[in-house]
């Protein structure tokens, strides 16, 4: 019998879902996000409510984690309930905080913890919240405040979740409110030097300690490769939503042309110790000249492509493994590999769970590939493990490996429950796993590595603009 084919990951390499305390909490409303909903102004029935109740029960869930044999779990701090009123700190709060991460290490679970995922406390969004430069300082002092009580169980942070997806969703795009690109560009300036300043508070308070952010990698490609404008457009939109802020984060000095506008960072180079990789999908982009607010282009999911749950059209829509692999590589290459890299979140909203499962094997694969590439990849923490408030979105949008029921809060774990625990158990991709999840991605997962995926030829940096 031939030998079975298997894709072995490396040693301690982590595996683990990621979570956002609003997202799974519950009862957040002092923050801005249960502020709009209560203004009503998201999308009618979009309401938080319990969320998946881990203020009550998080350990029920982390016991699931811990059942599909996760070795990490990434979750948020709530900064509105550790300092709900300006200058006063909540310590039910974090003796709350504390019992969690308790939990995931009595359960061998590395505590993976982000400081920013998305909400403020109101009192600090009356003052413009962080995109407001002079509010920087109390966003130091909240995660000061948080290493210094709980730097004993965790060692591994994140400071902000996506910069640039919550500066574009919050300034030019999902959320209500303003909808200006220039203002926009500046509140990403402010989150990402924000992020150097408390990378250093926490660096003096945990010399040892793993600090660093995720973006958010979204691809766009050229609807029509031949075309030299639509492939201007869409490096441009690369440019502006994935390298500038990756690049300021290296150098401390944004891309051409954002640099004409936005100021170096001060002290950036340095200020990381390892790359957090979000990604989900891909959008084409065509050259529209009436569509300035959006640089001149017009995105949309290719018709023909593998779609997570309908009516997610340049969200979360294409399931595309390869730009996982691609993104690994350009990060690499644009940072002349100088830090590991881990996918801090990675899935497709699938309700009915067709096809995560082969999503998730061939994401995976991508990732091994990078791997074997050379391209120092430490952990892959899959979106999400309970389904849980998919903000604007609401509950529409499914990624949970758990299935939950909102209103009930009952759970049922889906088939990518048990995938990902045969994964994480045998920190590898057997041959017999992918056929039994997902036989149809066995001839793509296993094909030799010289039949490498296609590869994109993306515009040169001077055709999109940037000067990395
Ligand atoms: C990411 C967010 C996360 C979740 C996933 C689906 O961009 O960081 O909170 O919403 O998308």
């Amino acid at each position: 019998m031939a030998k079975q084919r298997i894709l072995a990951f490396p040693k301690g390499f982590l595996w683990g879902t990621a979570s956002a305390a609003y997202q799974n909490e519950g009862g957040n409303t002092n923050t801005q996000m249960a502020r709009w909903e209560q203004q009503g102004q998201f999308p009618p029935g979009v309401q938080c409510g319990e969320a998946a109740n881990w203020w009550q029960m998080a350990e029920d869930d982390f016991a699931l984690a811990e059942q599909m044999g996760n070795n990490a779990l990434r979750l948020s701090i709530e900064w509105s309930r550790i300092e709900p009123v300006e200058g006063h700190w909540d310590s039910a709060a974090v003796d709350r905080y504390r019992a969690m991460l308790t939990d995931l290490h009595r359960r061998h679970l590395k505590p993976v913890v982000t400081f920013h995922h998305f909400t403020e406390p109101l009192w600090l969004v009356d003052r413009g919240g962080l995109s407001n430069e002079a509010n920087r300082r109390f966003f130091v002092r909240y995660v000061t405040y948080v290493v210094k009580r709980l730097g004993d169980l965790c060692d591994f942070w994140l400071t902000i979740n996506e910069p640039n997806s919550y500066a574009f969703a919050g300034f030019h795009g999902a959320y209500p409110g303003e909808r200006d690109v220039v203002h926009t560009l500046h509140v990403l300036r402010n989150l990402m030097q924000a992020h150097v300043e408390a990378f250093y508070a926490i660096r003096r308070l945990q010399p040892g300690g793993q600090i660093g952010y995720c973006l958010h990698y979204r691809l766009f490609d050229p609807a029509q490769q031949s075309s030299p404008l639509d492939r201007a457009v869409a490096g441009l939109h690369e440019t502006f939503f994935n390298w500038a802020a990756l690049q300021a984060g290296e150098t401390g000095r944004f891309p051409f042309p954002l640099n004409l506008l936005l100021a170096p960072l001060a002290h950036a180079p340095g200020s990381r110790d390892y790359h957090g990789v979000n990604y989900y999908h891909r959008d084409l982009v065509r050259f529209d000249p009436t569509n300035a607010a959006e640089l001149f282009g017009r995105r949309f999911t290719r018709p023909d492509a593998l779609h997570g749950d309908p009516g997610m059209d340049n969200n979360f829509s294409e399931i595309y493994a390869e730009g996982l692999y691609r993104v690994l590589k350009t990060i690499h290459r644009r940072t002349r590999d100088n830090k590991p890299l881990y996918i801090t979140e990675n899935g497709v909203s699938d309700a009915l769970d067709d096809r995560r499962p082969g999503a998730i094997l061939e994401h995976l694969a991508m990732v091994h590939r990078a791997i074997s590439e050379g391209i120092p990849v430490l952990g892959y923490l899959h979106w999400t493990l309970v389904d849980n408030f998919e903000w604007v979105e609401g509950w529409r949008v499914r990624m949970g490996l758990i299935e939950l029921d909102p209103l009930t809060q009952r759970r049922t774990p889906r088939r990518s429950a048990s995938l990902f625990g045969e994964i994480c158990r045998a920190n590898a991709i057997t041959e017999e796993i992918v056929a039994r999840y997902a036989p149809e991605s066995v001839d793509s997962i296993f094909r030799p590595v010289s039949a490498s995926p296609r590869e994109y030829s993306a515009p040169s940096p001077s055709q999109a603009g940037s000067r990395q």
